[in-house]
């Protein structure tokens, strides 16, 4: 065992870990880093599922087939003719692995810069000193093993894909994000199950590039998460403008496998027997939370049915000194809900270190944007207009095209709207729903106005650059009070 006592040790450096980490050594805590991703040449890769196989690799290949796309099928309205246009798809693939390691490598430089001690291999808790209170943890590198010690440890194991049991991933046919991340050849056929976030992000990409992609959904909706208004928009125009093929309320019944392909029965909406035959199978049903060879059953580490480590409101366990931020713990498993997670745990453990109280504002899930990066985008913040309807809040609406937006009409993409609710009475803004053309760095003004409880009113009384997109949600606020200008 090595005699130095850190005063915290982070096990995961996903976007949960090492941000948590990086704040940590900020505030002049001595800090360790435990991390056990092997990328696929085998070799140590900081930034956990977000930069490896995630948020990163994903958004790159997004953007490559969105060119693709674009030049395929809507230059032409600009009077731009282009012959000769073709995928080259391990270019693409590279320029993803290169942006990958970039940024998977800026880490290891941040940690270096910050000085936190970056470890790679296992990490185990064993046990807490009964009298010191210091938590031993294992650190196994491939069966080389040290064990380091530390006054609060921090999880940020994050989390790992669900497996479909009739389809279990064989990184050949049937294949989950990583291995969806790393085609190098456009399937003819594509099948995913499960019409979410991954599956939809992932389908996008992959019909852009020219392949005929089916998406198979057990729910009887299509993206129940979002705005009903937002999804059905989303479900026609993933139909008509891409070609996405979407089956919801369906029912898998047997998924085969061949040296060609891959069979998959299923009874539809309407209770009819299908199959489809495709090369390659996607499952993107969920991911459940990553606690393998963490300590937790060893040390009683209270975790919930769903496997998640169960936290308090400020990502404490029930183990003393011990926190779990990101995907392992309940809420949304997005990567800035996992770095703002891991910043409070670091400033809390400043302030128990200090002798001050531990507890400061909890983190408001309410005020969380999520961003689905398809084309049209989709982005929301806040409540949507089932969920006040079933709080039975009373609230306003207003909402505005992209179509009668000037930007958007001189970029060309006029799908979507953006929609303001307020709350009846006193007018503060509970949610807002965006779909079309770069909601994705739109939705930061809702946070925002959300975050400082802005009304409705606050937001159409601040200008708007004109023309712009931005004014579509400044159209949407005014809409609220039926003042909307251009429709
Ligand atoms: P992770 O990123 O999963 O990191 C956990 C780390 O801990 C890993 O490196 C793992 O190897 C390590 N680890 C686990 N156990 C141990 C152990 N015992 N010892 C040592 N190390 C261990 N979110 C967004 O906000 N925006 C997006 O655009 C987005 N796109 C996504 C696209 C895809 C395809 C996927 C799969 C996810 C995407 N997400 C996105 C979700 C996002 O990746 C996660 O929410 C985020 O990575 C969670 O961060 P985390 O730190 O909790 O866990
Ligand atoms: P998801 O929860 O978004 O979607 C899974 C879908 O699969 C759901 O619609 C569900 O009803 C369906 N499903 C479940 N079991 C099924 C079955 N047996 N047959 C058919 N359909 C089934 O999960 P997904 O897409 O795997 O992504 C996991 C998480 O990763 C997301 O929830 C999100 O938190 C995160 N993520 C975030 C992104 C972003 O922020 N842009 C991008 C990608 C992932």
């Amino acid at each position: 065992m090595t005699s130095e006592i850190f005063d915290v040790a982070v096990i995961g450096a996903g976007p949960g870990g090492y941000v948590a980490a990086i704040r940590c050594a900020q505030l002049g805590l001595n800090t360790v880093c435990i991390d056990e991703w092997k990328n696929a040449r085998g070799k140590a890769s900081l930034g956990g599922t977000c930069l490896n196989v995630g948020c990163i690799p994903s958004k790159a290949l997004l953007e490559s087939s969105e060119n693709y796309f674009q030049i395929k099928h809507k230059f032409a309205a600009h009077g731009i003719a282009v012959e000769g246009v073709a995928v080259d798809v391990p270019v693409m693939v590279t320029r993803k692995d290169k942006i990958v390691t970039t940024f998977t490598a800026g880490i290891a430089s941040l940690f270096k810069k910050n000085k936190v001690k970056s470890l790679h291999g296992r990490g185990t808790l064993l046990q807490q000193d009964a009298s010191t209170k210091i938590w031993q943890i294992g650190v196994n590198d491939n069966g080389a093993t040290e064990t380091i010690q530390a006054k609060h440890v921090i999880i940020a194991t994050g989390s790992v894909p669900r497996s479909l049991p009739l389809a279990p991933f064989d990184t050949e046919r049937i294949l989950d994000n990583a291995g969806a991340l790393a085609l190098t050849t456009v399937p003819e056929r594509l099948g995913v199950i499960g019409a979410g976030v991954i599956g939809l992000e992932m389908g996008s990409v992959w019909r852009r590039l020219g392949a005929e992609v089916t998406i198979l959904e057990a729910m009887p909706g299509f993206l129940m998460a979002a705005d009903e208004q937002v999804a059905k928009e989303a479900k026609n125009v993933f139909a008509k403008d891409l070609g996405l093929q979407i089956h919801t309320g369906i029912n898998i019944k047997s998924v085969k496998t061949s040296a060609t392909s891959v069979v998959v029965h299923y009874s539809d909406a309407d209770n009819q027997e299908q199959v489809l035959e495709v090369d390659k199978l996607i499952v993107a049903i969920g991911r459940v939370p990553n606690t393998a060879g963490v300590g937790a059953s060893e040390n009683n580490l209270a975790m919930d049915e769903r496997g998640f480590v169960v936290v308090d409101a400020f990502c404490r366990t029930n183990l003393p000194q011990v926190y779990a931020v990101g995907d392992v713990v309940r809420g949304p498993m997005l990567a800035h809900k996992a770095s703002e997670e891991g910043v409070a745990v670091a400033e809390m453990i400043k302030r128990i270190e200090s002798g001050e109280p531990a507890e400061m504002e909890a983190i408001d899930f309410n005020t969380i944007p999520w961003v689905i990066y398809t084309a049209p985008e989709i982005a929301w913040v806040g409540k949507n207009e089932q969920e006040l309807k079933a709080a039975g809040i009373a609230y306003k609406a207003g909402q505005f095209p992209f179509i009668a937006n000037g930007r958007a009409r001189a970029i060309g993409e006029t799908s979507g709207f953006i929609k303001v609710l307020a709350d009846e009475k006193t007018d503060r803004v509970l949610g807002v729903h965006m779909i079309g053309p770069h909601v994705s760095e739109l939705i930061s003004e809702a946070v925002m106005a959300m975050k400082f409880s802005a009304s409705s009113e606050d937001i159409a009384c601040i200008v708007h650059a004109h023309p712009s997109l931005s004014e579509v949600f400044h159209e949407a606020a005014l809409g609220v009070d039926k003042r909307a200008l251009h429709i």
